[in-house]
């Protein structure tokens, strides 16, 4: 049955998607990835320059202090710290200091906007790339917002390209909607109407697909995010479906008091619990039996994110560890791996039963999966 749903997502999500065709076009995407990657590293070298110029070295803490970090953004430093080092961008020194960067070789595309543009991203989403590397400084130091720069006058057209007008969401929105709609299958027969909670849904990116594709279906829908700002906007967009609820949602404080539910969606914000494994248990105790979990995630951290959306992403989730220590304590990762999500849900006692796109999709590169777990029934 799992076999026969995965072929169907699979083509659905081919089909919805503008792919590489062949394998010359397969690696051209694979560099683009990795050229998005050397713009981001190179982002954050031309800011940390300032703080250590040629033969200077400086640890953590006087690097922060020169560039006036604010103490919410202190995690954001660490990571390009570890990750420059890692790459030799930056060498570390015994004792823990850092010396002055070595000169690395441009990409092989030299604008940002043309990477972007290989990739399917909306010239929006390049822009915005660009306006949040050049405000690198004034972000860390907090005096530049990155909503301000994603939503810039209120617009939603870059977080839009963002979330849903890029190939991999398309594949990801045409796979969910395969997804859900054949979970609805599965339980409406017993249970009409399915209630399906979906936590941060946002500008409602992946909704709008999945809301269209149920129209017909016994579903009461409860539409929730964190900020009121987002539900308002839904009301209006999605005022044509009747069986649409809208509500605040925290999963990382509501979910307890939360009515069961047969279906949590959850695109691209279960990584915003402070703690994973809690988290993925209160969801557990949430869902009828036989209940479904479908999520989409990143789990590869882009260096181009590490210097624009991972600004929105304060304070770190896994900082506060309430019942045990997250999975990410002490890495200042956010996202999960494949195998650390896959290996939580099983914890938390949710049967994985589907992950897609599959490894040697070319759109795999960019790190990007949508699951689907089960509670027993
Ligand atoms: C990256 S956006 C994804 C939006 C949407 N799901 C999509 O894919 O288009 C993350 C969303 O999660 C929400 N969010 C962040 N922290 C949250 C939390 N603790 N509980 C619920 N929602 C949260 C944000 O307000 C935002 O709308």
């Amino acid at each position: 049955m799992i076999a026969e749903l995965a072929d169907h997502a699979r083509r659905a999500a081919d089909a919805a998607t503008a792919l590489p065709n062949s394998t010359a076009d397969a690696q051209h995407y694979i560099s683009a990835v990795e050229d998005l990657d050397t713009f981001g590293l190179r982002a954050m070298t031309a800011v940390l320059r300032e703080a250590l110029p040629d033969n200077t070295v400086r640890d953590e803490d006087e690097i922060a202090a020169h560039l006036r970090v604010a103490p919410r953004h202190r995690w954001l430093l660490r990571r390009w710290l570890t990750e420059l080092t890692a790459r030799r961008w930056l060498s570390r020194q015994s004792g823990g200091s850092y010396r002055a960067l070595r000169e690395q070789n441009i990409p092989a595309r030299s604008e940002l906007r043309e990477v972007c543009a290989d990739l399917g991203f909306a010239p929006e989403l390049a822009q915005f790339f660009a306006r949040a590397n050049r405000a690198l400084p004034e972000l860390l130091r907090d005096r530049v917002l990155a909503q301000e720069l994603l939503f810039p006058d209120g617009d939603f057209r870059t977080a839009e390209a963002a979330y849903r007008t890029n190939p991999i969401n398309h594949y990801l929105n045409a796979a969910t909607r395969e997804i859900i709609t054949w979970a609805v299958h599965e339980l409406e027969a017993e249970r009409a109407p399915v209630r399906i909670l979906e936590l941060g849904a946002g500008v409602g990116g992946t909704t709008a697909d999945i809301v269209a594709a149920l129209s017909s279906s016994p579903v009461d829908y409860h539409f929730t995010d964190l900020s009121k700002f987002f539900l308002d906007t839904a009301r209006g967009q999605f005022a044509a479906y009747p069986w649409m609820r809208y509500g605040i949602v925290d999963l990382n404080a509501d979910l307890p008091q939360q009515p069961p539910c047969d279906i949590v969606l959850a695109a691209n914000v279960l990584h915003n619990a402070q703690h994973c494994g809690r988290m993925l248990h209160e969801l557990r105790e949430l869902l009828a039996p036989g209940g479904f979990l479908i999520f989409v995630e990143s789990c590869r951290e882009h260096c181009q994110l590490l210097t624009s959306m991972h600004f929105l992403m304060s304070p770190k989730p896994g900082a506060t560890p309430p019942g045990g220590t997250d999975i990410r304590a002490g890495t200042d990762r956010i996202f999960l791996s494949e195998p650390q999500w896959l290996d939580q849900l099983t914890l938390a006692g949710l049967q994985p039963q589907l992950m897609l796109p599959d490894a040697d999709h070319p759109l795999a590169t960019l790190g990007q999966r949508v699951f689907l777990a089960r509670k027993r029934p």
